[in-house]
């Protein structure tokens, strides 16, 4: 599994340049005005900084974006990395620049002269997240990430200050690892085997079996993986670093192992992306990892609901109806609309038994939320102004695409069954809306929710600015930042 580049930081030691292996970056300013360090490099290189920086190809060169000298006359390194950068950069802006960097270091070791640049924290989580690769199912590995060595003007200042976004990082991988993961490794089973690791890192985990979910009453979540061989699960996480007695946080997240359909059978084309159909629960789990590693003063539970979709003898057929656990009848007309069948008893049973502040679920929920929104923004929801305010503030200062969007009565009236409570789809117009609407319908009076439907967001098939392609681990910043925001105790 790809681990995170080993980071360290170190006091500025110019009299090693001259000598040191690998790679060196060194920011330079759109000002040209050169640190102590590139000082030293242009000297040593006889001017091959100056030259570089006064060329056509440098002033095209966006910002936070790096230029290559290789093999440079006078050093020992394989290359200098020239990156632009204001010395008082944007985080968002620092964290491009360490992704460019992660991207030219790849598997050399490199040493950063940070110096007194801004957001040095900022840079090092780009550089953790962007350094990643999944490469654990082929027999031919790529060669692992280089150390990066940050000579730092304040070493300790910006050590502590990466320490919690190193966390973010580390949280973000382990959604990744998990979204990336095939279905015939990533069952049911091993999947709660992997959060039951989070207890290394102080996490309670409880994991419910089938049995457990029977006597509960959860009957639209079993619906949905009595057809397969794998059994379905809940696995509830509790990171309790808030004050004893304090309503949680709860994450709840749509864990669907692979989504066949079921009955209701997808095409063939493209349907091996459905491995990304946990992607909600990827997240959740993403979460809690980073909140518990950087020991967040905030009492938060995670609850994710484990379910393979196959159609087989034994699976749900469309028009079944079934019982949820709040006890609200559901006519099954489609088996391919399962993920809110899942977290409608997730959802309820979080509120039931942990009594939280505040609810939050995420799913890879719907194709129609790609149709509005692309792979740009996940699909906003809620029935609280402030709260989806703060989460949208959240994801914007992480610059995670999300994007608010409404509910309302004829939305709802459109999943009215002539059998049951309600139908599991309703129709093609308003898709996302719909299935936002379905599990509104059991969130509680007075507790503040918001759905996150990130079918578009949690798993892409071009580059990004801070993953490659494929899991992105969107949304483990945001919320990370909005439980720092709104449920932690500050000191
Ligand atoms: N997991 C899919 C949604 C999805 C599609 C996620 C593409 C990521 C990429 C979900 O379970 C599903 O099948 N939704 C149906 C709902 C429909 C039957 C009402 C859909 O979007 O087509
Ligand atoms: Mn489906
Ligand atoms: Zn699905």
């Amino acid at each position: 599994m790809a681990e995170l580049r080993a980071l360290t930081f170190v006091p500025v030691d110019l009299e090693s340049l001259a000598t040191a292996e690998g790679r060196i970056a060194v920011f330079i300013t759109p000002d040209l005005k050169l640190s102590a360090g590139a000082r030293r490099l242009n000297r040593l290189t006889k001017g091959a900084l100056a030259r570089a920086t006064g060329s056509e190809a440098w002033d095209k060169l966006g910002e936070g974006k790096a230029m290559s000298l290789n093999w440079p006359a006078g050093l020992q390194a394989q290359a200098v990395d020239l990156v632009k950068l204001p010395r008082r950069p944007a985080p968002d802006l620092a964290r491009k620049a360490g992704a460019a960097l992660a991207l030219s270091a790849g598997s050399s070791a490199v040493t950063v002269l940070v110096e007194g640049t801004g957001r040095p924290e900022e840079i090092a989580l780009g550089l953790a997240l962007r350094g990643y690769g999944f490469d654990d199912h082929k027999t031919k590995k790529g060669d692992p990430f280089g150390t990066a060595t940050l000579m730092c003007t304040k070493p300790d200042e910006a050590e502590a200050a990466a320490a919690p976004r190193l966390a973010v990082a580390e949280g973000v991988h382990f959604t990744r690892n998990l979204v990336n993961e095939p279905a015939n490794i990533l069952t049911t089973t091993e999947f709660a085997k992997r959060l039951e690791g989070l207890r290394d890192l102080g996490v309670e985990v409880e994991v419910l079996e089938e049995k457990a979910l029977a006597k509960l009453g959860m009957r639209a979540l079993l619906c949905v993986g009595q057809g397969s061989e794998s059994p379905s699960k809940v696995v509830i996480m509790r990171w309790k670093g808030g004050a004893k007695g304090d309503a949680p946080l709860a994450l709840i997240g749509k864990g669907v192992v692979f989504d066949t359909g079921g009955i209701s059978l997808k095409p063939a084309a493209g349907m091996e992306d459905m491995t990304m159909d946990m992607g909600g629960a990827g997240v959740v789990a993403g979460v809690m990892h980073a909140v518990a590693k950087r020991k967040a003063k905030a009492n938060v539970v995670g609850l994710v609901g484990l379910v393979e979709n196959m159609p087989s003898g034994s699976a749900v057929r469309p028009g079944d109806v079934v019982t949820s656990m709040k006890g609200d009848t559901i006519e099954v007309v489609n088996t391919d609309a399962e993920g809110r069948l899942v977290l409608c008893d997730v959802m309820w049973h979080a509120q039931e038994t942990e009594k939280p502040a505040a609810m939050i679920d995420l799913a890879t929920l719907t194709g129609a939320c790609i149709i509005a929104l692309g792979h740009e923004n996940a699909a906003v929801y809620s029935n609280d102004d402030s709260f989806a305010g703060t989460f949208l503030k959240a994801a914007e200062t992480e610059r995670e695409g999300a994007w608010r969007m409404p509910l309302g009565q004829a939305y709802d009236d459109m999943l009215k069954s002539p059998v049951a409570d309600m139908k599991n789809i309703g129709g093609r117009p308003a898709g996302s809306i719909t299935a936002a609407q379905f599990l509104k319908r059991f969130v509680k009076d007075d507790m503040p929710w918001i759905h996150l439907d990130i079918a578009g967001v949690a798993h892409v098939k071009s580059d990004q600015e801070l993953s490659p392609k494929g899991a992105t681990g969107w949304g483990v910043r945001a919320l990370d930042r909005l439980i720092s925001d709104r449920f932690e105790a500050k000191d």
